[in-house]
């Protein structure tokens, strides 16, 4: 059958069955139930009929010294399913933004207007600046205005992303659609030989899930075990593109996946199992690229992989299910990102570097002070019932008007989290690039050892990380720390500290 076949195919296939399922929605079922076809369609069927949508590039324009973007978040509508316009929001569009491009060094100022019509924030994670323009609950923008950060980019090559961070709305916000990469490059990225033609053989993957009701919308309503467990959709999405499918012309195809779910954490790898190279994570290269087949993003997450396919054979990058799946929200749903087809002629790209990066290891001694951190849910029927706080770290539930904890500037410390809850956090920090030490007193694997924003912590587990705060004393702004899962953070397992 030919893909214009298909198309068809699929396309009557999904009308009938959307007329059947509404005509029958009004009489039996509540509205907020999920639509089976979707899932059907989307998730059952391997058929990959779309293609995989690449998110415009931006550059800034220049202007005496300093890049300027602009920045507009928006309603729009998108047609996810052909013929059914589903309410979205984004940057710049109508889904998701465009892929903000920048070099270690540049200035950079960032125009945010606000076209929703409520208000909101723009956070840069995993961007090293000061507290004030870090777009966190305590940068409102509201309907109507522009908000103007302007600060150094001071990263390491690597990807980071940009959503907003309004107190008890984060969830809501993301879920809608807004959200983008940030491409950061510097001299030494520049002068290596990887894959680096943006949409052809280096692909931005934001990687995704929603969950679709009968008429197609997809409006954020969580239930309370939603807000427990974390807002797991029923369908992937990859830049947007459900049922994705991308041609590549090269032997090796370079994707940068960034895990921009709620809550879903994913354990990443092909269908057939073929190993692929890890070169990144959240804040740099991999000192060397780390050969494996799989790998785990919780949300927050990132991570450049490198993959063969001059085999030519049509391969999926999907969601693998594993003994630990329970813990992880979404771990057990078999989402198929991307389908990659090859091109009968492959253009062949120089392999691999094998040195990509060096990284300034911190040792443990340099650091004077250790804090530590306990991740809970409190799951008894008070909990349930919503009384009471559920989400917490270190016993307390995120208050705007109280900081607490104190770092000093100029300093190196040592971070502990652990999580005596039953399902797995991932914890982030504002500000700062971290290196993990150890995961339950064992060195991490070679996939982490990278500079890291983010960490998944399991079960049971207790991380070590290490960081420098070298940078930026506010007496009056701070930065977040928070469980990634956006459904814990807006319940309030989130912290603020200053840096003085
Ligand atoms: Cu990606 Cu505090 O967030
Ligand atoms: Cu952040
Ligand atoms: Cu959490």
């Amino acid at each position: 059958m030919s893909e214009k076949n298909i198309l068809t195919k699929l396309n009557k296939f999904n009308r009938r069955e959307f007329l059947k399922t509404t005509a029958v929605s009004g009489l039996a079922f509540g509205a907020s139930l999920t639509l089976p076809s979707w899932q059907v369609f989307a998730q059952n069927s391997s058929l990959h009929i779309n293609r995989l949508a690449i998110p415009q590039q931006e550059k800034g324009r220049q202007e005496a010294g300093v890049k300027i973007f602009d920045l507009e978040i928006q309603d729009g509508e998108t047609e996810f399913f052909e013929g059914i316009k589903t309410k979205t929001r984004g940057v710049n569009g109508s889904l998701l933004g465009p892929t903000l491009r920048m070099n270690n060094g540049d200035i950079v100022r960032l125009n945010v207007k606000n076209s929703i019509g409520e208000t909101t924030t723009m956070h840069w994670h995993g961007i090293h600046l000061p507290a004030k323009y870090d777009g966190g609950p305590h940068q409102p923008i509201k309907s109507g205005e522009i908000w103007s950060p302007q600060f150094e980019i001071m990263q390491k090559a690597a990807n980071y992303w940009y959503h907003p961070h309004l107190m008890g709305k984060t969830a809501d916000h993301v879920w809608q659609g807004i959200a983008g990469m940030i491409i950061v490059d510097d001299e030494e990225s520049k002068a290596l030989s990887l894959p680096s033609e943006y949409g052809v053989d280096d692909i931005p993957l934001v990687l995704q899930d929603r969950r679709f009701e009968r008429d197609g919308s997809m409006e954020y309503r969580p239930t309370r075990h939603d807000i427990m467990s974390g807002m797991i959709g029923d369908v992937a999405l990859a830049n947007g593109t459900i049922s994705a499918y991308f041609e590549a012309s090269t032997n090796l195809v370079r994707l940068r996946l960034l895990n921009g779910a709620n809550a879903s954490i994913y354990n990443l790898g092909f269908s057939d199992n073929r190993n692929f190279l890890q070169i990144s994570t959240d804040g740099s290269m991999l000192e060397k690229p780390y050969e494996t087949n799989s790998i785990i993003l919780s949300p927050g997450e990132r991570a450049e992989i490198i993959v063969d396919v001059s085999d030519k054979k049509t391969i999926t990058l999907e969601n693998k299910i594993t003994s630990t799946s329970g813990s992880m929200g979404g771990g057990n749903l078999d989402f198929k990102f991307l389908e990659i087809r090859p091109a009968d002629n492959l253009n062949t790209l120089p392999s691999i570097p094998n040195q990509l990066t060096k990284i300034d290891w911190i040792d443990e001694s340099e650091a004077t002070n250790t804090r530590t951190f306990m991740m809970s849910m409190q799951m008894g029927p008070m909990m349930m019932l919503g009384l009471g706080k559920s989400h917490t770290i270190n016993g307390k539930s995120m208050k705007m008007d109280r900081i607490d904890e104190v770092v000093k500037l100029d300093t190196t410390e040592i971070w502990e989290v652990s999580n005596d809850s039953m399902l797995a956090h991932p914890f982030h920090i504002h500000l700062v690039q971290f290196q993990i030490i150890s995961r339950n007193g064992k060195q991490p694997h070679a996939g982490e050892r990278g500079l890291k924003d983010t960490v998944l912590i399991h079960p049971g587990e207790t991380v070590r990380f290490i960081a420098k705060f070298e940078t930026y004393a506010d007496k009056k702004y701070p930065y977040m720390y928070h469980c990634h899962i956006l459904e814990h953070e807006d319940a309030g397992m989130m912290g603020q500290f200053l840096v003085v």
